[in-house]
């Protein structure tokens, strides 16, 4: 089946109920989404499929064909994404195992909401668990994204 990844037609060779998120990691070598948890609880496998935040662990990849997906690594070409430069200047990541699929979410909640307030966010990144509690650092740079988007 073909997938559009990050801008690129890839064709694979998987059987439809294949996870979205074993298709990128081992067929595309897309390595930036993380395996967590496997059953849509902690957030560390999201992606965005047609611009929307989607839980990759637990998306059929026959469900998205046709659909455009972006991963951590179409984000930007070079690290320039609002998201990603405020949560360079914040410093957020800690051991960093959360973190792409924590930026995912808070990359969808902007392009949707550009001024989102803390309930917003709160509510945006309530799936994306960190176990080395990032939290404050999370909605500080979400808030220093929306600003530098701004811009
Ligand atoms: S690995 Fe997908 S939500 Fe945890
Ligand atoms: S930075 Fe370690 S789990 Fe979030």
């Amino acid at each position: 089946m073909k997938l559009n990844v990050n801008g690129r037609e890839h064709e694979i060779d998987a059987p439809p109920d294949m996870p979205l998120l074993w298709a990128l990691r081992d067929l595309m070598h897309l390595t930036g989404t993380k395996f967590g948890c496997g059953i849509a609880q902690c957030g560390a496998c999201t992606v965005h499929v047609d611009g929307a935040p989607r839980r990759a662990c637990v998306t059929p990849v026959s469900s998205v064909e046709g659909k455009t997906i972006v991963t951590i690594e179409g984000l930007s070409p070079d690290g320039s994404h609002p998201v990603q430069r405020a949560w360079a200047e914040v410093d957020v990541v800690q051991c960093g195992y959360c973190q792409s699929g924590q930026i995912m979410s808070a990359a969808a909640l902007l392009a949707k909401i550009p001024a989102p307030s803390d309930a917003d966010i709160d509510q945006a990144l309530s799936g994306n668990l960190c176990r080395c509690g990032t939290y404050p650092r999370i909605r500080a740079a979400v808030k220093r994204a929306a600003e530098i988007g701004k811009a």
